[in-house]
């Protein structure tokens, strides 16, 4: 069937199978590899991607309910000139990433949760975090990484 969204600011047409999952969708069909499949079955985050505005499992919704809507990947999450954006610098920063595979979902919760929020306390993080499973940082360096990325985009408004 033909699906229609806007991904990452640009419409998409796609033909696709009807029962296929979002997440199959953008990484079999759109090439997009950045959201990873962990358990999928909704467990672990390493698929999440924003959808209209709301951090989701992308393993969890089928193709077709994407229609209509915007998405967000972590393809589309960057600096103005295609570099890593503040997020992202401030991972490499605070030693936040290891093996990646949570790390794309991670920077998702993270947007979604500045998207909403530019003054979370550090507890608000660790539930924004709640859905997104890492099994080698220990998550504070992660939370770090998001609570200097709010002070910072807090001083730039
Ligand atoms: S792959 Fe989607 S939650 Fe684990
Ligand atoms: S960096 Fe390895 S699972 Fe998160």
């Amino acid at each position: 069937m033909l699906i229609e969204f806007t991904l990452n600011g640009k419409p998409v047409s796609i033909d696709a199978p009807a029962d296929i999952t979002l997440l199959a969708l953008l990484r079999d069909h759109l090439a997009l590899t950045g959201a990873k499949e962990g358990c999928a079955v909704g467990e672990c985050g390493a698929c999440s991607v924003i959808m209209d505005g709301r951090l989701i499992n992308s393993c969890l919704v089928l193709a077709p309910q994407a229609g209509g809507s915007q998405i967000i990947t972590i393809e589309g999450v960057h600096a103005p000139d295609g570099e890593p954006n503040d997020l992202q610098e401030n991972f490499i920063e605070y030693g936040a990433v290891q093996c990646g595979i949570c790390i794309p979902g991670m920077v998702m919760a993270g947007e979604a949760l500045l998207m909403q929020n530019l003054n979370p306390t550090r507890s608000q993080i660790r539930t924004a975090l709640a859905g997104n499973l890492c099994r080698c940082t220990g998550y504070q360096q992660i939370v770090d990484a998001i609570e200097a990325t709010a002070q910072g985009r807090r001083g730039d408004l």
